[in-house]
């Protein structure tokens, strides 16, 4: 009887090894060229890029993971005591769009562009300490559509495409002292590229 349980145990054992471990990985993206690993690769590469752009400070300081916006390239706590509130766009009586209005304000120096508001807590790519999420961990969160908003690969890729607080990031206005705020990386064109390049390789992430 004891054997038979310890068989039954083992059997199960194996089950988990042989099935467990491999939920959430992405497959291997098929090719008709037969080069997966060379066009893994070149996704990966690809996804270096647009992650590289997604943890500017331009972007990240939108995509936090604590109650309040982020301002500067330091990514210091924004001013006034600015908090989220439950929708993203700051509480009644200090909300996102009283002081960012649709366009770039340079005479006071307040960034503005459309319905400016905090991305959800689902969509943060740092940690509760204000730290950088690893490429590994960000590649997780975008590619999953219980927290990215039920993007797939073409929705994301047109989110970046078109969507106006990202076109915003590379025309981000100047600060009150009058200078330019700095842009991503890379030019949008060329984030676009990349995005496009990630998806068509099958969106795949590094390993953690
Ligand atoms: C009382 C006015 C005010 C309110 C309300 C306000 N902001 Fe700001 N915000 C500013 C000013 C001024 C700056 C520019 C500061 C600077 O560049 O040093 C700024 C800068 C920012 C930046 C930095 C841009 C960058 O990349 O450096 C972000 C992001 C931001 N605000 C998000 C928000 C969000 C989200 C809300 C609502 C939850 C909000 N703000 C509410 C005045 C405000
Ligand atoms: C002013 C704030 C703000 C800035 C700046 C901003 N975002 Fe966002 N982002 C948002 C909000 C809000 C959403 C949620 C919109 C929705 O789901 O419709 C979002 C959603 C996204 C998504 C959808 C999927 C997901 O899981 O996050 C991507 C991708 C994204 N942003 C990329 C970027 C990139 C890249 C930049 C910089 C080039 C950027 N964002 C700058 C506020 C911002």
């Amino acid at each position: 009887m004891l054997s038979f349980k310890i068989g039954l145990l083992t059997i199960g054992l194996i089950t988990i090894s042989l099935f467990g471990g491999t939920s959430g990985r992405q497959p291997e993206p098929a090719s008709s060229s037969g080069e997966p690993r060379q066009r893994s690769s070149e996704g990966l590469a690809a996804w270096q890029q647009v992650y590289s752009v997604m943890t500017h400070p331009r972007c990240i300081n939108c995509h936090t993971a604590g109650s309040y916006p982020q301002q500067g390239d330091d990514r210091h706590r924004h001013l006034f005591n600015v908090v989220r509130g439950p929708a993203g766009n700051g509480v009644p009586g200090l909300q996102c769009v009283t002081c960012h209005q649709g366009a770039n304000a340079d005479t006071t120096g307040v960034p503005g562009g459309h319905d400016w508001h905090l991305a959800p807590l689902s969509m943060k790519w740092q940690d509760t300490s204000d730290g950088i999420l690893s490429s590994p961990a960000v590649c997780s969160v975008i590619t999953d559509r219980s927290k990215n908003g039920n993007r797939d690969g073409a929705a994301l890729l047109k989110h970046n495409e078109e969507e106006p607080l990202i076109l915003w990031a590379w025309n981000p206005g100047r600060r009150a002292d009058g200078s330019l705020r700095t842009p991503p990386p890379i030019t949008h064109d060329e984030f676009v590229a990349a995005t496009r390049k990630w998806v068509e390789a099958g969106m795949p992430c590094p390993q953690q």
